[in-house]
């Protein structure tokens, strides 16, 4: 199949194009939006068929579930069995916006689209043009992150494109992603409401709104024998091709530990990266250096991770070293993901 890429504008957008996506989903096609976290890989999410398709495109197993994408509040009854009074307060504090609740499933929502779960995964994007493209699709789009699976999940068109052209029918192109980390996922179901996979909307915010949140005690450790509650979470995720450590402790003993590493590994031949930041970039000697950001400033680090990860394999790098960030606020996002990417190797720098 072709994949027709069309760009569309957020100030100016082109109702006729936002219409041939939504048929192309009615129709049970697939289509590739932006959102304010990630790309996403679009089908209906009431359409059996739709969720066949989308896990075959990605190549991900089919128990791995998908999240329901809406654009107004009131229909999150359609496909929910009951609204519990914490849904409606996190949803007023921070719908639309990137969190994702877990609830019961409404007999509507086929199976195939919950991997096989009677929970269900909602969340009401912020960004207007995945407002807009979810109206004219019907109003409840099944959207994973549009990477092929295992691949860092997608912060712009190009990313999409590379990893799914040929699979899929449309690729809305709304350029750059401004969070770049997916969403934060709570679970619901339970009498304490945990979270399941940190994201923009952070402990600390979800803490001031309910009072008690707990988290998913499997993300905070390296522990393979407890499979974590969010069932994608234990697929390996958001990895470079090269090898990925991160190395922590005080900033000067990082970088002088980590131009040590490089260096060996240099002397084994191998292509070396690191990823800095602006305090510490002009320190470093390797193949490929990579600025995350300012250290202060989370939102760009979570913003510049993931084009980070995937120019290292552009770039054909084999041994990546990673300072390592604070993991509170949105930096408990970006850790999260950061450990996953290196698969939990983390060394001290004393
Ligand atoms: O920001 C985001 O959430 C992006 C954009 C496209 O919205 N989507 C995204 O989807 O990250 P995906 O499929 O890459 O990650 C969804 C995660 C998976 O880890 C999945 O296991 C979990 O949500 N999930 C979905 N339904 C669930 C359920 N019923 N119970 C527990 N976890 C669930
Ligand atoms: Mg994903």
């Amino acid at each position: 199949m072709d994949t027709k890429w069309l760009k569309i504008e957020k100030e100016n957008m082109d109702s006729r194009l936002l219409k041939e996506a939504g048929n192309i989903i009615k129709a049970g096609g697939l289509v590739a939006f932006p959102t304010e976290t990630v790309y996403g890989l679009g089908g209906d999410a009431l359409n059996p068929e739709s969720a066949r398709k989308i896990y075959e495109a990605k190549g991900r197993p089919a128990d791995n579930p998908l999240i329901v994408h809406i654009a107004d509040f009131a229909d999150l009854e359609r496909i929910v069995s009951y609204i519990p009074e914490t849904a409606r307060i996190l949803a007023e504090c921070f719908w639309p916006g990137p969190m994702t609740m877990i609830l019961n499933k409404a007999d509507c929502v086929p199976y195939e689209t919950t991997g096989g779960l009677s929970t269900i995964a909602v969340r009401y994007p912020a960004d207007r043009i995945a407002q807009a493209f979810i109206k004219e699709a019907g109003g409840f789009v099944a959207a994973p992150s549009a990477n092929t699976s295992g691949k860092p999940s997608p912060t712009n068109a190009g990313r999409v494109y590379e990893d799914l052209s040929g699979r899929i029918d449309m690729l809305l192109d709304g350029g750059d992603c401004e969070i770049g980390l997916e969403s934060t996922i709570i679970d619901l179901t339970e009498d304490t409401p945990v979270i399941l996979r940190p994201g923009g909307i952070t402990m600390e915010m979800l803490m001031e709104t309910l009072g008690c949140v707990d988290i998913d005690q499997t993300l905070l450790k390296d522990d393979l024998t407890t499979p974590p509650k969010a069932p994608g979470m234990k697929y390996r995720h958001y990895a470079p091709k090269g090898q990925l450590i991160i190395v922590e402790g005080g900033q000067e003993e990082v970088v002088s530990k980590i131009n040590t590493l490089l260096s060996q590994a240099a002397s084994e031949g191998k292509r070396t990266g690191v990823i800095g930041t602006t305090e510490t970039v002009a320190l470093y000697h390797a193949d490929s250096i990579k600025n995350a950001g300012d250290r202060k400033d989370e939102e760009e680090i979570a913003r510049n991770l993931y084009s980070i990860l995937r120019e290292f394999d552009d770039e054909g790098v084999e041994v990546i070293y990673s300072e390592a960030f604070e993991a509170k606020g949105l930096g408990q996002a970006v850790m999260n993901r950061l450990l996953k990417a290196a698969g939990h190797r983390v060394i001290s720098a004393k």
